[in-house]
């Protein structure tokens, strides 16, 4: 069992209180911090929306969302309502001033760490920062947090964070990508840089590429309004998986120290080869699911789940990217990264595939398998561990021939306890001051930098994105899009 500390009392006041987020993510966590003796009962959680509510109709809103989203062996009806006990609501148009905040202000104490989580569209958080400096809510140990997407380009991302910074400092500023709170994520960490045998065998005199795979299932879930304005390059690629890229391929930071990590993060993405805008047709692909089935129920066409959402002209949203990219750098030259997220893909799985470069030369007989590159394969999720493919011999007489073997560990097997959700770990993190799994404005903007350019291109290009069936691995020019290197995707997610 791990060893729980509690933080310092805290009032933890959520902006957008009646979204989804809230109810999906931030109240279980909080309540499975509370229940784990992580959260002082004497904290506070105070939502804040747009919405007319009292308290009791806050925290029965907030009773359902636990319920209905928590880990069944979590529930217990006694911790729920002492947990429920600590909510309170505020109702507050966030685009205006008014005697709201200051009832904002009533709740909260002076002597406590205070953190405003933004969980509202981006282009809030300027005003909402703003209205809490003018209310004086402000103080020398107050935080802000901010989901993502900031901003939809480096532009609007410039003028979020200038906004944002007018009122807060760095390091009062939390910009979490949630994939830096999951546990396999931090084992990156610590698989590279706790173990002497990988980390000599990581560039490119040994690694061939390397794949990065997030797939979902899930369509856009009622979240077409968001999503068809964003898509998966800004949805997913932007953020978690550049994110994950960097971990892999950034170089051993002095040590965990936020900024220092965040140094060494920060120069990946400033050495990723920026697209010039002929390569983006070749190093990319946009895909958009169709009809289709999903373990064997039908599901509809994205243009179909967009709804109310959808404009009076079919969508060009992508749903499904691929993309090559490179580093370039000493360790990373000629190791392309390939990058692939969908939604509606046939199973949700995130993997990580390090696959090493062929042997130079072979002793073994040609028949039967011959030698197989070695693979590291880091799965996030589901059953998070990592497996190392390797050669053994057939066992028996007759021959010194080869069969490919596995060196397997399934974290949750092996440590035998839950994982906490990534929230969990990263809204405590917020109310300790620990900002090593938070992305910092430089890295946001540089990530946004990268990416602007095949924004542009696909912007300018009359094709649409090409359609794939729901349950597919998108659209076969992401097959192609390897197959021009001669490689391919790892199939094996099972
Ligand atoms: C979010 C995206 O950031 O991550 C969603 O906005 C996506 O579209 C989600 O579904 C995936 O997160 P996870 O933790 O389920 O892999």
């Amino acid at each position: 069992m791990a060893r729980i500390i509690p933080v310092a009392v805290f009032d933890f006041v959520v902006f957008g209180a009646t979204g989804d987020l809230t109810l999906r993510k931030l109240l279980p966590s909080l309540y499975l911090r509370f229940r784990d003796g992580q959260m002082p009962e004497d904290s506070a959680v105070i939502g804040a929306a747009r919405t007319e509510m009292d308290d009791a109709a806050f925290r029965a809103r907030a009773e359902e969302g636990l319920r209905r989203f928590l880990p069944k062996e979590t529930v217990e009806d006694e911790t729920i309502s002492r947990f429920c006990a600590r909510l309170r609501y505020v109702q507050i148009d966030v685009t205006r001033d008014g005697p709201h905040w200051k009832a904002l202000g009533k709740l909260l104490d002076p002597e406590r760490i205070r953190v405003f989580y933004l969980a509202t569209a981006p282009d809030l958080y300027g005003p909402i920062c703003a209205h809490l400096a003018s209310a004086k809510l402000v103080d020398a140990k107050a935080r802000v947090v901010l989901e993502k997407p900031i901003g939809h380009d480096l532009p609007s991302a410039r003028a979020i964070n200038d906004e944002v910074g007018r009122v807060f400092s760095e390091a009062a500023t939390y910009r979490i990508d949630h994939y830096l709170g999951k546990e396999t994520v931090q084992n990156l960490l610590a698989l590279r840089f706790a173990n002497t045998i990988f980390e000599r065998l990581w560039n490119t005199d040994v690694i061939d590429h390397v794949q990065i795979t997030v797939g979902e299932t899930v369509g856009v879930e009622g979240r077409g309004g968001y999503y068809d304005r964003s898509g998966a390059l800004r949805d997913m690629v932007q953020n978690h998986m550049l994110q994950l890229l960097c971990l892999l391929a950034m170089e051993p930071p002095v040590s965990l120290d936020a900024d220092r990590l965040r140094d060494e993060k920060l120069k990946v993405l400033r050495a990723l080869r920026p697209m010039a805008a002929h390569e983006v047709a070749q190093a990319t692909v946009r895909g958009q699911y169709a009809a289709g089935a999903i373990e064997g129920k039908a599901v509809a066409s994205y243009q179909d789940d967009l709804g109310e959402a959808a404009g009076a002209d079919p969508s060009r949203t992508e749903t499904f990217v691929a993309l090559r990219a490179e580093i370039q750098n000493f360790r990373w030259a000629n190791v392309p990264f390939y990058l692939r997220t969908g939604k509606r893909l046939p199973q949700k799985v995130s993997e990580i595939v390090v696959q090493y470069r062929a042997l130079p030369f072979s002793i073994f007989p040609t028949d039967g398998a011959g030698p197989v590159p070695n693979q590291l394969i880091i799965r996030l999720q589901p059953e998070e561990g990592i497996r190392l493919s390797m050669m053994a011999k057939d066992p028996g007489p007759g021959g010194l021939r080869l069969r490919p073997t596995a060196l397997d560990i399934n974290f949750e097997q092996s440590f035998g306890m839950r994982f906490p959700d990534a929230y969990e770990r990263l809204l405590m993190d917020t109310v300790r001051g620990n900002a090593t799994l938070f992305m910092r404005r430089d890295e946001v903007e540089a990530a946004w930098t990268w990416i602007e350019p095949i924004l542009e291109a696909w912007g300018a290009q009359s094709e649409v994105p090409k359609l794939y069936p729901a349950g597919s691995w998108g659209p076969s020019a992401a097959v192609a899009l390897m197959a021009r290197d001669g490689r391919s995707w790892h199939e094996d997610l099972g």
